[in-house]
């Protein structure tokens, strides 16, 4: 069955008790039980819910997996993987720019564990190798990383983690399982902000965890019941209601931030585009061999000041200035301010996030309108137009929000 009539047809057979065509919300927190212990298969709903069973069936299906936990956000979902596999001094590998919340997590969360945390360039394969020691537990990989879109061999760094007994984790939400299947190029776990393409319509949190060999999975499963960050029945039947678009969505996705991409590229008041689409972005090759399409997000460096960015970002009429990424509608934000400005400032600065780094999340809209909007607001940029702010310098590890 190909990837669109799965996610269609896959573990989503009618209602048997009423013909249904479209599974019912079960909102409920208890089932009832015939005598104790003896139930349908349910008996509480942080346990378990046939919604929540549902999605995590239709999800394992796209992944090509057996294993998946839902849970309240993608947050929660790596908080379980983290707990499930790392104990105190453990050393990890993770991407020098990686999401930070993911880089909180393990800092400040875990912070207790004195784990050993090597952050690398994850594109560089001699580096990683040279990261990756027999003590290593976890390689902690995104790919297309947030918000520079690099990209890693995840095959190649599969086999060097295997080698020291490692586990390979892949964040998959950039890429979605419509564009990269990371267990087919060795991942051990797969986990995803559920929040962005998979619902794709900015209206819901939630994350998930995939894994191919049930006894990796059982820890994770463990965990979802016992810290019991799980989602409502709701919010997994509105995934499971956006899944079914997933192929078509994020395929517009894509060709517009192709379109945008190509549109920046060589602009005087862009410095850089990160598209892996285009032919000089350093992860092309390697995103042309493992992924399907090169993904829905870009970012560009504007050659300006932050306060032009400041200018550019709060003045746009169809990307909408806020968090998150994945949705139908497009969405623009500044990195340094927004979802990376929990990574101390110079760490930013020494993984290449600059302060002029603009992340734009295209929507669904027609590409050309997206392009206008973004194109009239450029020539402002460097010719002396500033709004009034205090963020004119260079952004501290302070500044900016904390999601
Ligand atoms: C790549 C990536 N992973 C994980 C997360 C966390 O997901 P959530 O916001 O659903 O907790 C995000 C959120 O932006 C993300 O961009």
């Amino acid at each position: 069955m190909k990837f669109a009539t799965r996610a269609i047809h896959a573990a989503q057979p009618s209602d048997p008790a009423t013909g249904a065509l479209v599974a019912p919300i079960y909102q409920t927190s208890t089932f009832e039980q015939h005598s104790p212990g003896v139930n349908l298969g349910f008996d509480y709903a942080r346990t378990n819910n046939p919604t929540r069973q549902r999605l995590e069936q239709v999800l394992a299906e796209l992944e090509g997996v057996s294993h998946c936990a839902v849970f309240a956000s993608g947050l929660a979902a790596e908080h379980a993987v983290l707990q499930a596999f790392l104990r105190s001094g453990d050393h990890v590998v993770v991407p020098a720019d990686v999401y930070g919340g993911t880089y909180r997590l393990l800092h400040r969360v875990f912070g207790g564990l004195a784990l050993s945390i090597t952050p690398v360039d994850t594109t560089n394969l001699a580096a990683v190798a040279a990261a990756i020691t027999a003590g290593t537990r976890l390689v902690w990989l995104e790919s297309p990383t947030n918000p520079r879109l690099l990209v890693s061999d995840i095959r190649a760094i599969a086999d060097l983690a295997h080698a020291q007994g490692a586990l390979v984790v892949v964040d998959n939400t950039f890429a979605t399982p419509v564009f990269q299947q990371p267990f087919t190029l060795g991942a051990d776990l797969v986990v995803h902000s559920v929040t962005k393409y998979l619902a794709g319509h900015s209206d819901l949190i939630q994350g998930a965890v995939l894994a191919h060999d049930a006894a990796v999975f059982e820890p994770v499963k463990f965990l979802q019941n016992a810290i019991g960050a799980v989602p409502a029945p709701l919010d997994c039947w509105l995934t499971l209601r956006g899944l079914k678009t997933l192929e078509l969505r994020v395929q517009r996705h894509a060709e517009n931030a192709g379109r945008i991409a190509a549109a920046l590229a060589g602009h005087p008041a862009v410095r850089r585009v990160y598209y892996p689409g285009l032919a000089d972005h350093p992860g092309h090759a390697v995103a042309t061999r493992q992924m399907t399409g090169f993904g829905g997000m870009l970012s560009f460096e504007l050659d300006g000041t932050v306060a032009d960015v400041t200018a550019f970002i709060t003045s746009r009429r169809f990307f909408i200035l806020g968090e998150s990424l994945g949705g139908v509608k497009s969405l623009i934000c500044h990195p340094a301010r927004m979802t990376h400005a929990s990574i101390p400032a110079g760490q930013r600065t020494a993984a290449g996030l600059s302060d002029t780094l603009v992340r734009l999340s295209p929507g669904i809209e027609h590409a050309q309108d997206l392009i206008d909007d973004l194109l009239e607001g450029l020539p402002d940029v460097g010719t002396g137009r500033r709004l009034a702010n205090h963020h004119a310098g260079a952004v501290s590890s302070e500044a900016g929000s904390r999601c």
